[in-house]
């Protein structure tokens, strides 16, 4: 079955296309969506509104996710990808956690991606899913994108980015989400689905 992914994000992709591997995986990034909603499952579902309208009649999907420290307040949350500033700079954001943590010992925190589906009869779903761990010292690993070298999951000695994608995909917030939206697929009376905790 084919399903039309907004995304440009091509590490995503890579995952996606990893965790659904019965899916024709087609991305398609619709430009000039404002992804302002105040939660990863608003800005999912803005998102997804603007690929469906291209895609009529065809499963569409798109995802929002990011990062959420509690000795933070929750940030950098929906500010995940510019946590400091534009334009989106891996680096730049990583140090800039670090530097916000210094000296702070409570280090918990998690992952949370929200996929929004549109379905070919017009119905919108959502799909929720968390990893919970908290933030390493210092970067560490090569594998993955984003926050992957400062994030070790709950039950893990090493960051998502040293553990590597096989088995980032098996546990991540993104896997976990994509099951659930896999699962609205297969049975799309469903609605909203939220899987959480490792
Ligand atoms: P968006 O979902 O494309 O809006 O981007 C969210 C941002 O959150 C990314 O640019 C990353 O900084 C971060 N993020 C989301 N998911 C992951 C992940 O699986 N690993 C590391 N960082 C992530």
């Amino acid at each position: 079955m084919r399903l039309y992914v907004a995304t440009h994000n091509k590490h995503k992709i890579r995952e996606i296309s990893g965790i659904l591997p019965e899916f024709e995986i087609v991305a398609d990034n619709p430009a000039g969506v404002v992804e302002d909603a105040p939660d990863f499952a608003g800005n999912a579902l803005l998102k997804v509104e603007a690929i469906a309208a291209r895609h009529p009649g065809e499963w569409c999907m798109a995802d929002d996710s990011g990062l959420e420290v509690d000795a933070l307040g929750g940030a950098p949350g929906v500010r995940s990808a510019r946590y400091a500033g534009e334009p989106s700079d891996t680096e730049a954001n990583n140090a800039l956690l670090l530097k916000n943590l210094e000296g702070v010992d409570d280090r918990r925190a998690h992952f949370t991606c929200a996929i929004a589906l549109a379905a070919p009869d017009g119905t919108r779903h959502t799909a929720v899913g968390r990893c919970m761990g908290s933030i390493a010292l210092a970067p560490c690993g090569n594998a993955g994108f984003g926050y992957d070298p400062l994030f070790i999951p709950d039950g893990c000695t090493e960051t998502f980015a040293g553990l590597g994608a096989e088995v980032k995909n098996r546990i991540s917030h993104r896997a976990r989400a994509l099951a659930a939206a896999a699962e609205i697929i297969a049975s799309p009376s469903g609605g909203a689905a939220a899987v959480d905790g490792f």
